[in-house]
């Protein structure tokens, strides 16, 4: 039977760097209050030469790099992606161009912060199915370009980086099962209100903005978080004491704490990167991801939760075997 396994994992966060002292001068809020709600101490944005695609193919270089890769050996790239760089081509098939991967199926997965969920999701049945050896799966956003910084309930929040991980077709056990899922019905809580077809009008002024009900969000995803680790659990025939490791989405520590909590996980086996980075949408859970495989805590092996909890709403979980 043919697995998809994780052989390389990279990220990337841009130089310029936001503090909670920077936003404190921006919007009246304060570090204290930041910290205390979110667990956020600074995040990243992108130079204004930089697009999603510059972040996006840093990660990826890195990804590849580390699974001992060049392009031209990728038979599938899946961007996952809430700020493309453009309507068209997608972002996926202006990375693949930049890293000479020229020829392979190249498309992006839209599923705001359960994104890379979502594409690893659909990158694994790729594998599985035979066919697609070698596949770039990348979380890459600059949210800071729809973030209203005006707005201190959302600015505070965001960030922009990327994550990539590599996946090759494998005898042994990698991926071993996703879960997926949307509620399209909760489109008010979460939403940037404009776009191509609906509402242009933002868009073209520069106020296509996030727009968060942020309380209200908070519920649904604890409470969504806590099922789905149920879902993953028992799909597999688990206990909550088989899982070495708990990737989550990287949104806010209260979320984070409450999934591990549920899981009766120490934190101390929960990677948690949200203070450096705050809320970077598709990129968190392979950030998260990256740095914990590169500082060594997470070892071949081990058996790791990946989860994420985003707009739409949608939600989803990844179980593997690194
Ligand atoms: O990644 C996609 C999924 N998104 C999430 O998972 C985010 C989920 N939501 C959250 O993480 C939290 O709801 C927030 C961090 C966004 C907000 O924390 P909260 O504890 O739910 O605060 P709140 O929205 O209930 O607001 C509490 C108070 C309000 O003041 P009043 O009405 O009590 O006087 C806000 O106006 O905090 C105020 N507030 C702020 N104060 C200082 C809101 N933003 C700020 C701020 N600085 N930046």
């Amino acid at each position: 039977m043919i697995h998809a396994r994780i052989t390389g994992t990279g990220g990337y966060l841009p130089e310029k760097i936001l503090t909670n002292a920077d936003l404190e001068r921006m919007v009246e809020t304060t570090d204290e209050w930041i910290r205390e709600r979110t667990g956020i101490e600074k995040r990243h944005v992108a130079a204004d030469e930089q697009s999603t695609v510059d972040l996006a193919e840093q990660a990826a270089r890195r990804a590849m790099e580390a699974a001992g890769i060049e392009g031209k050996d990728l038979d599938l790239i899946i961007v996952a992606t809430t700020t493309p760089d453009l309507v068209f081509p997608s972002t996926a098939c202006l990375l693949q161009n930049r890293i000479g991967a020229n020829g392979c199926a190249a498309f992006d997965v839209q599923a705001v912060c359960t994104g890379f969920v979502y594409a690893l999701g659909v990158a694994d049945k790729f594998i599985r199915a035979g066919g697609t050896k070698r596949a770039l799966v990348i979380g890459a956003e600059t949210l800071s370009r729809i973030v209203d910084w005006t707005d201190r309930s959302t600015c505070v929040l965001f960030g922009d980086g990327a994550g990539a991980v590599v996946l090759e077709a494998s005898e042994e056990a990698g991926i071993l099962s996703t879960h997926l899922h949307a509620d399209g019905r909760y489109e008010s809580l979460l939403t940037v209100p404009g776009g191509v077809s609906q509402n242009s009008a933002l868009c073209r002024e520069g106020r296509a903005f996030i727009q968060m009900k942020g309380n209200e969000v908070f519920k649904v995803a604890v409470n969504t978080l806590g099922r789905i680790v149920d879902e993953t659990l028992e799909a597999a025939g688990l206990e909550k004491s088989d899982i070495d490791w708990l990737v989550p989405h990287q949104a806010n520590t209260r979320i984070i704490a409450a999934t591990a909590k549920k899981l009766n996980l120490p934190m101390e086996r929960v990677v948690v990167t949200v203070a450096h980075h705050g809320n970077t949408s598709a990129a968190s859970v392979p950030l998260a991801l990256d740095v914990a495989v590169r500082d060594g805590r997470i070892q071949r092996g081990d058996m790791l939760l990946l989860e994420a909890f985003g707009g739409g709403f949608t939600w989803g979980s990844a179980l593997v075997r690194f």
